[in-house]
């Protein structure tokens, strides 16, 4: 992690964002779009074990983004729908020079992402801002040499219309890398308890038809749209298995708890109490298995602003 080259001029420290004083709540595509009190420490919990776990995953995608600026000017980054910051530090471990503005509509989201970038040492390099893109472009956010958007562009209301306010605010030549999940993570073998993460994954698909209109959107034809340029797309996929660190069984757990908690209305009672078994202390519980993996892949796309 570099800690030096933080340039001057550049607005620093804790900013709170314009004009949307509301607090949302955005449904995860996990299948969990019902707003209940604490949805989002549930969310916040997730993302950081996400970035913890695959952390070596995670860099790897980064290294593939600073590939796409061999001349090393970027210096001003937006990290829009940031939430507890992993693509944030990510970004500034291989963008020694330059500062992140991390947007989210979830100040509590923000606060974490403040503390992990504290914790970090890269506080100064790190800008919060809370604005809800649905509501328009946060003023005063323009000039910006890379946007990153990861697993936020689905949840907008339309993305056209972000697609084409992130152009309007990238530099000439500035780029947009834009990452989506093509399949949420999955814990157990496959074909373990008689395929029950399957079927809580088709769950999700059908909760998330009703929730992410967005979600699997032909993207890149949208940032084309959006009259960008494309310039790649990289599936990257995540593989691990035994032996796993430790913060994977508490990944799992996080993970399937709040597929219980989304998903009890479309799962069958019995996969229902199986998902119960396995998050809970006795003989079948997560905790003990030996044979857990994280199986996840994403899809990133590169767009330039050629004019
Ligand atoms: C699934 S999380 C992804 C977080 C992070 N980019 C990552 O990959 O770890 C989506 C984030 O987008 C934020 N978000 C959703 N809709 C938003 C909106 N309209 N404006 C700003 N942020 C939004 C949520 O608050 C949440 O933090």
């Amino acid at each position: 992690m570099h800690t030096h080259g933080h340039p001057q001029g550049h607005a620093q420290g804790h900013a709170h964002g314009h004009a949307h004083d509301h607090a949302r709540t955005h449904g995860h595509a996990q299948g969990h779009g019902h707003h209940e009190h604490g949805h989002n420490e549930g969310l916040a919990e997730l993302l950081e074990l996400d970035a913890e776990v695959l952390h070596d995953y995670h860099a790897g995608i980064f290294g593939w983004v600073r590939e796409h600026d061999p001349s090393g000017r970027v210096r001003s980054v937006a990290d829009l729908g940031a939430g507890t910051g992993a693509g944030t530090l990510g970004l500034l471990a291989q963008f020694p020079g330059a500062t992140v503005t991390a947007v989210d509509a979830d100040e509590a989201m923000l606060h974490r992402l403040a503390g992990n970038a504290a914790a970090r040492g890269e506080g100064e390099r790190v800008r919060t801002l809370r604005a809800d893109l649905d509501a328009g472009w946060p003023a005063g956010l323009g000039g910006l040499d890379l946007v990153w958007a990861a697993n936020s562009m689905h949840h907008m209301a339309d993305p056209p219309r972000v697609l084409a306010d992130i152009r309007a605010a990238l530099a000439p030549d500035g780029l947009l890398a834009l990452a989506e999940l093509d399949s949420f993570p999955r814990f157990l073998p496959e074909g373990a308890e008689g395929g029950l993460e399957e079927r809580c994954h088709t769950a999700m698909a059908r909760r998330r038809e009703q929730d992410m209109p967005h979600m699997g959107d032909d993207w890149a034809a949208a940032l084309a749209g959006a009259g960008l340029k494309v310039e790649a797309e990289r599936r990257f996929e995540a593989a691990l298995s035994a032996p796993l660190p430790e913060a994977a069984a508490r990944y799992a757990h996080a993970s399937l708890s709040r597929t219980r908690q989304g998903l009890a209305d479309l799962l069958d009672p019995a996969d229902v109490a199986a998902l119960d078994e396995l998050l809970g202390d006795g003989p079948r519980s997560l905790r003990r298995r030996a044979d857990l993996t994280v199986r996840a892949a994403r899809t990133v796309w590169i767009a330039r602003r050629v004019s």
